[in-house]
């Protein structure tokens, strides 16, 4: 059996998906808010004899559990197939299961060096280390515990020794990071020495390196495991495993920068933070956390350095390579609004005051520094506004240029117009030209569509669908079909399930959205047709619904919006920005696919006609 279907076979979609979307029982499917976009009413729908999901909201997104862990966790499939082989126990190949052993045997060592660690802090020897933690840092046994807090005493091979005992080798304890070499050519020695010991895990609670903070003041204040095959400071975030749950509950995550920024907090009740220990955040920390939260606060010291990384981060969890390169970028609206339904805030905190500090001193003014924080594009328009010299027109283009895809990137018309208000009464110049300059790609912005917006349902697209389902000798030419060519969800999910041939109606319950659909569509009067006719029909409906579509794309994007703005004003242009971000523009490429199956379609019917011709 291939790993595909081995996985599909191990993984119950609902308990899978269900763990991140909460999912209502419908007949024997299942219904939830769409974990994709933003909505009031459940849209989005599971069906479990398919093991398949769609979502007949606005974003029309479906598939089975791939794409599922491809949308949610923005990777590919082959990252997408890792993953579920790794949650489903399935091994890829022989190479990955002596990585995977190798990997478990140095997190062995270094989980064998946090119950080293934490049993010195219990002893004799750890006495100002539980001094320190207790009355200088205030931590009580509770957190001390859940965190696994150790005590390395400053000696130079206990822990190796420790190892030693317990059959591991030198060289794996060197792989794992918790000895270093001997310069001189000795034994290894403990890497950890008169240090508090932090131990660090990954998501699902594996530990992967240790983090130790000297007692008192010295340099360097922290010392950390190095990056090993097990610990990669790029990926890992502190305190993820212990955050998660309440993360994922609460659909917001605090990203903080230190490890007592982590532990402090929870202490005092606030336990969805995480740490990215010193370092800036990268895409992969990023794609991490965007699984477990729809929103992320970032709460970073209020110093500059603080401010730089939170605009780093944010620019990089919103899709950009790099502040300074945001301007100079001409991405379209379409990609810069990927990771749109990310809702990314910045809260900066009080001077002086690290999230240690303010939660545990003033926890009402951490939770409402967390509940108010400001969307990102905010913090980033007072950011850039605040350290430029807006006097000069040349700088106010400038700092445009660089809002510009944040500016893109938030997809309430009314929010950005909010911003685009304020950006122009601080720059001093007309909200117009800011946003001439934000379509200055003159691209549709495909990307953005509405919550909760119910498409029209089109009759072309009712005929073209009710002729496949009537004819499905098409299904052969008609296998290319781009399924985004129906703005609507549920007449996506048919033509996806009639392309491939899955259209059993074993499922005729009556919350099912599909079976109701199917129902009305076979129950519309159409004509009999030969293969031949219905061909040509199939091709006439869809070149139909090509020509409306380009027309409308045209139309809608180009024309009206400029003639609205000439015209009527800020307010309209959202209105027509915001019907034309409704679904109903199909890519470029659904378009030119589209016109190449019409081609075949109607190629086939020459030749089947210069046949029947012949004969
Ligand atoms: P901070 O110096 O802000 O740490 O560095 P903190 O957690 O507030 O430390 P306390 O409260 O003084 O104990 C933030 C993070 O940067 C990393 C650590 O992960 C730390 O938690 N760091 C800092 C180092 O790795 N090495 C250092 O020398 C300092
Ligand atoms: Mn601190």
């Amino acid at each position: 059996m291939d790993a595909v279907t081995e996985i599909k076979r191990r993984i119950d979609p609902a308990e899978y998906i269900g763990r991140s979307v909460k999912l209502q029982k419908a007949g024997r499917n299942f219904r939830a808010l769409c974990p994709f976009h933003t909505e009031k009413t459940p849209s989005f729908y599971l069906f479990t004899d398919r093991g398949t999901w769609r979502c007949f909201g606005s974003c029309g997104e479906g598939g089975d559990v791939f794409a599922f862990v491809q949308k949610r966790e923005n990777v590919d499939f082959r990252e997408a197939l890792r993953l579920l082989a790794d949650e489903a126990g399935v091994e890829l190949s022989a190479r990955a299961a002596e990585q995977r052993t190798r990997s478990e045997r140095l997190s062995g060592i270094v989980s064998a060096a946090v119950d080293f660690y934490e049993q010195q802090l219990a002893s004799e020897d750890g006495a100002d280390a539980r001094s320190y933690l207790a009355e200088t840092r205030g931590l009580n046994q509770e957190t001390i515990s859940s965190f696994r807090l150790g005590w390395a005493p400053d000696e130079w091979r206990l822990l190796r020794d420790y190892l030693l005992s317990r059959g591991y080798s030198d060289d794996d304890a060197l792989a794992a990071g918790v000895l270093h070499e001997s310069d001189s050519g000795g034994a290894p020695y403990d890497r950890f020495r008169g240090r508090i010991i932090i131990p660090i895990a990954d998501d699902r609670g594996a530990y992967v390196g240790l983090g130790g903070r000297i007692l008192g003041n010295g340099e360097p204040k922290y010392l950390n495991s190095p990056q090993t095959e097990i610990f990669d400071k790029g990926r890992t975030l502190y305190g993820l495993d212990v955050a998660a749950p309440k993360a994922r509950e609460s659909q917001t995550v605090v990203v903080v920068e230190g490890y007592l920024d982590v532990i402090g907090p929870w202490q005092a009740g606030f336990r969805n933070l995480v740490a990215t220990m010193g370092t800036s955040l990268t895409e992969r920390h990023a794609a991490k956390l965007t699984r477990f939260a729809s929103r992320v606060v970032l709460a970073m010291d209020p110093d500059s350095a603080g401010m730089a990384a939170a605009e780093r981060a944010g620019s990089l969890l919103l899709n950009f390579d790099s502040p300074e390169s945001m301007g100079a970028a001409q991405r379209s609206a379409e990609e810069i609004t990927s990771n749109v339904d990310l809702d990314l805030r910045v809260a900066p905190l009080p001077a002086e005051k690290d999230p240690d500090d303010l939660a545990r001193e003033s926890p009402d003014a951490w939770a409402n520094a967390v509940e108010n924080a400001a969307p990102f594009a905010r913090f980033l328009v007072e950011r850039l506004i605040a350290s430029s010299n807006i006097d000069s027109p040349l700088e106010a283009s400038r700092i445009v240029d660089r809002l510009r895809p944040v500016l893109l990137a938030v997809r309430n018309p009314v929010e950005r117009s909010g911003h685009i208000q304020s950006i122009a009464r601080r720059l001093g110049i007309a909200e117009r030209s800011i946003a001439d300059r934000l379509r200055s790609d003159n691209r549709s912005p495909q990307g953005q569509r509405e919550a909760d917006v119910a498409p029209v349902r089109a009759p072309v697209e009712e005929a073209l669908l009710a002729t496949l389902l009537q004819n499905p000798i098409l299904r052969a030419d008609l296998r290319h079909l781009p399924v985004d060519l129906f703005p609507d969800a549920l007449a996506r999910e048919i033509l996806q399930r009639w392309i491939h041939d899955e259209l059993d109606t074993s499922s005729d319950q009556e919350e099912d959205p599909v079976a109701i659909r199917l129902e009305q569509l076979r129950s519309r009067r159409e004509p009999q047709l030969s293969a031949a006719e219905a061909r040509e029909r199939a091709s006439d409906l869809i070149r139909h619904i090509v020509r409306e579509r380009l027309i409308q794309r045209q139309s809608a994007v180009t024309e009206e919006l400029a003639e609205a703005e000439r015209t009527l004003g800020a307010a309209r242009v959202q209105e027509v920005a915001h019907r034309a971000w409704l679904g109903a523009l199909p890519s470029e490429e659904t378009l030119e696919l589209a016109q190449i199956t019409i081609e075949e379609l109607e190629l086939g019917l020459s030749i089947h006609r210069q046949e029947r011709d012949a004969s």
